[in-house]
């Protein structure tokens, strides 16, 4: 028996194998659907902050699949198989609810998780042909940032999630974040993504230009993480985190409104609930205030350290800002992202 699957799938399944949502090791059946989504653990009591489940895409199947051992098809190659252990039907309204706060369409995580199909499998896979971008250039699997890690004699590194191209609040948090640890992992996702999000090619050129002409390269190792985002907020936080510390990170950066997406979660929610969830992982959060543009000041400043936050001598930079300006074709200022990245960038980078 074949089961056809999609590229996320197909990701999900290579980063179970080789130890990125470790923990985990399987794909999850409604008992760890539920617990991951109520209480953040997995059935067996483990620490786990967001599910990783198999959407059965051939609904048709749903009967005869029990048991079977499954061949896993991705455009029209054999690429694994998958030792089936449970057949499910989630209450997805009710997980999205657990799991978003919400179950509001205009989420584009609800969005996407309702959207799946009806059926979910458990179990296993083994896949046994290597996806092609874990061939690719910017592509480092676990051992490959330890072991670079190693090389590089960084006893700590901060592990930096971003689904964006950098802009001057990034660079600061990443700055700040070389003060206290040896270096940086700046481990762009670039699974899928909502509509309007940067694409990958553009991060790439963009952290290129960042690290080639103005980081320390031996501080920095980047490379790219393919995985599916939620937009899960603070929960998501947590994910990102515990990912990290599967590629040796010591630290874990995160700063206002981590992936969140409009109004869905306050700015600093995730602060609370990572400090709430510490012990649950061995890594350290480094938890950042966004910093901004203070004309008075004349520089990039936090409330920590500058005196006008409360006045109109202050300028806000979000990824939204960057976003807005490159639709609506306007020139961006130097404190908002680098001339260099900026012009690097045009309406095409937006998927
Ligand atoms: S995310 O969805 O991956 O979190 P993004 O790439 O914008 O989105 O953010 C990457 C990291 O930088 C997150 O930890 C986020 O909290 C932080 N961040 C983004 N923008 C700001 C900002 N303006 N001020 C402070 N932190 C920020």
């Amino acid at each position: 028996m074949q089961i056809i699957i999609s590229l996320d799938d197909y990701c999900k399944a290579y980063n179970l194998q080789i130890g990125i949502y470790s923990p985990l090791s399987y794909f999850v059946g409604l008992s760890d659907l539920i617990s991951i989504s109520k209480e953040f653990k997995l059935k067996d009591g483990t620490f786990y902050p967001l599910p990783i489940y198999m959407p059965l895409r051939d609904q048709n199947l749903s009967a005869h699949i029990m048991g079977k051992k499954v061949d896993l098809i991705y455009q029209n190659d054999l690429v694994g198989c998958m030792e089936v252990s449970e057949v499910y039907e989630p209450d997805k309204e009710n997980i999205c609810i657990s799991i978003f706060g919400t179950k509001d369409i205009n989420h584009p995580g609800v969005k996407y998780f309702l959207s799946e199909p009806k059926y979910f499998i458990a179990g296993k896979t083994n896949i046994f042909k290597v996806p092609i971008f874990a061939k690719e250039k910017y592509f480092m699997s676990p051992d490959e940032v330890k072991s670079e890690k190693l090389k590089k004699g960084m006893k700590s590194l901060a592990g930096f999630q971003t689904r964006n191209i950098p802009h001057r609040a990034h660079e600061h948090l990443q700055r700040t974040a070389l003060e206290t640890c040896d270096g940086i992992l700046i481990h762009p996702l670039v699974g899928w993504k909502k509509p309007g999000d940067f694409s990958q090619e553009s991060i790439v050129r963009a952290y290129k230009i960042l690290i080639e002409n103005f980081y320390p390269k031996d501080n920095i190792i980047f490379s790219l993480f393919y995985s599916p985002m939620f937009y899960a907020g603070p929960r998501e936080a947590l994910f990102h985190a515990l990912v990290r510390k599967n590629f040796g990170c010591t630290h874990f950066i995160v700063g206002r409104d981590h992936a969140g997406v409009g109004d869905f979660y306050e700015l600093y929610e995730a602060h609370q609930l990572v400090t709430k969830f510490a012990n649950s992982i061995d890594i350290e959060f480094l938890l950042f205030r966004g910093p901004y543009y203070c004309k008075i000041c004349g520089t990039i400043v936090t409330d920590r350290h500058c005196g006008h936050s409360n006045s109109d001598s202050i300028f806000k930079i979000s990824g939204t800002t960057v976003r807005s300006s490159i639709i609506n074709g306007k020139d961006m200022p130097d404190w908002l992202i680098r001339p260099q990245i900026a012009k690097s960038l045009s309406k095409e980078d937006l998927i």
